[in-house]
């Protein structure tokens, strides 16, 4: 069965801002957890039926708070949804199909209300001012883990001859003879700067490069779709992307990529409980980097056509360094649970962010847990513990709740993790696919 309509209903369904999750630690995690689809490069795809007025058909999307949020902010702007229903048989962690149809856009404002509570949805802007020659999106919100400014989408689009005012909190946005293809060199490397430009350049006259482009997957995932529906696009996954620009888009039919940071969640916290996991369906060419560093660790990783097993017997976590970098580097969204396991090390590790300036805020709630670990500047100094020991914490932002989580996992006694809302931004059904391997952890409604 197919729904309809506004997304109301489905954000309610996480809209209970007071739940917590408790964790009783010790138990070994052993068996299947399915991975879903990436929320990083569902965002920007769904984003992406803006740019035609076919339909979208977007599979394996994951059941997420941000993917019910941008619904409405997309039906906002005139997007008609629907949502394929489960079909019997079918797994229900199975990811949903959504079909996306952007027939006429009928606002192009994106209001403060709904982009405030989610920083991807800024990168509408792209879209609009290429198909519809005008935009005025909000400045965003989003975790709070940096000062995060949109420079360089601004710099970008007006590259690409658009004119650019910041009134009132909105960045008012016009290209009244549509934008023009041109070079476009980010000074430092940006997801969302590169997600937004190239789909602008879709439809801009002529030749867009972009230089010192993000080469993560998720980019590389939004290309593909481009391509399918009609997009002359080359160079995804290398540092300069060229893209020639078409008069229109077509619909066209998407599978997305699997979540490599929910795939390397899990590894670290298997690695962090002990026991052996198939992240089924996960694909380790996504994260070589985070899985190396999780071997070095002392985790036994290997792909298998089912997906990514991972294994740790009862020897001790070892300590290991990591430096935060855009990809093929080691994930800053990977750090906190990376920390969480070091906390647990047989020594002493540096952990060095370089993507964001504020994203060490689970360091006070692991330390609440017992870690020892001291900040000075933008490296965090873990020493490893013997013992951790549960206690009520609080989740920052999206990827600092999961990493306490994970040290919950293996802590003595019962932790809480409160304000999980930020969880189920981007973590679909945590706390089922820890259960069915064997966690004692359970979702307490506020
Ligand atoms: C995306 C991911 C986020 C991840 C991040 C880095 C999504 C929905 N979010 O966020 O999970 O942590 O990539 O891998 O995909 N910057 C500027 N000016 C700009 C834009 C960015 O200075 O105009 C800076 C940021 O402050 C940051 C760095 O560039 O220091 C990288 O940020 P960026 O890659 O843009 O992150 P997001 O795309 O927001």
């Amino acid at each position: 069965m197919a729904s309809r309509g506004r997304p109301e209903s489905k954000s309610a369904a996480f809209g209970v801002h007071m739940d917590s999750i408790k964790v009783v630690g010790g138990a070994e995690l052993n068996g299947i957890i399915p991975i879903s689809g990436a929320k990083n490069a569902a965002l920007p795809l769904m984003i992406a039926s803006l740019l035609t007025d076919e339909t979208l058909t977007l599979s394996n999307v994951p059941r997420l708070r941000d993917v019910a949020q941008l619904m409405q902010i997309l039906s906002n702007h005139g997007v008609d949804y629907s949502v394929n229903g489960k079909r019997s048989g079918q797994d229900e962690l199975a990811g949903q199909t959504l079909n996306l149809t952007a027939r006429e856009i009928v606002d192009t404002t994106a209001p403060y209300e709904l982009v405030s509570k989610m920083r991807a949805s800024f990168w509408v802007i792209g879209p609009l001012v290429a198909r519809m020659r005008e935009a005025r999106v909000s400045l965003p919100g989003g975790c709070a883990i940096g000062t995060r400014p949109v420079d360089f989408f601004i710099d970008g689009l007006a590259a690409l001859g658009a004119d650019i005012e910041i009134e009132g909190g909105y960045v008012v946005v016009k290209a009244p003879g549509g934008l023009k293809g041109a070079r476009v060199e980010f000074p430092k490397i940006s997801v969302g700067a590169t997600h937004t430009i190239m789909m602008a350049a879709t439809l801009a006259d002529g030749e867009t490069e972009l230089v010192n482009a993000a080469r993560e997957p998720e980019v590389v995932d939004l290309a593909r779709c481009l391509k399918a529906m009609g997009a002359r696009i080359e160079g995804e996954g290398t540092s300069t992307i060229r893209i020639q620009g078409v008069p229109r888009l077509h619909g066209a039919h998407h599978a997305v990529v699997p979540d490599r940071i929910e795939t390397g969640t899990y590894a670290m916290a298997v690695a962090m409980t002990g026991g052996d996991v198939l992240l089924q369906g996960g694909r380790a060419d996504l994260l070589d980097t985070a899985l190396d560093t999780l071997r070095q660790a002392g985790a036994d990783i290997t792909q298998t056509n089912e997906g990514i097993k991972v294994y740790r017997n009862g020897n001790g976590i070892q300590p290991v360094n990591v430096t935060t970098e855009p990809f093929p580097g080691f994930p800053t969204d990977l750090q906190a649970q990376f920390m969480a396991l070091m906390t647990k090390a047989g020594g002493s590790s540096q952990i060095t962010e370089t993507i964001f300036e504020n994203r060490f805020m689970h360091v006070q709630e692991l330390a609440r847990l017992g870690a020892q670990i001291h900040v000075d500047g933008r490296t965090a100094t873990v020493d490893g513990v013997s013992m951790l020991r549960g206690a009520p914490v609080m989740a920052t932002d999206l990827r600092a709740s999961v990493s306490l989580v994970i040290a919950g996992l293996a802590a003595e006694g019962e932790t809480t993790v409160n304000r999980v809302y930020h969880l189920d931004r981007g973590f679909e059904r945590l706390e089922d696919k820890l259960t069915r391997c064997g966690a004692q952890i359970e979702r307490i409604s506020g």
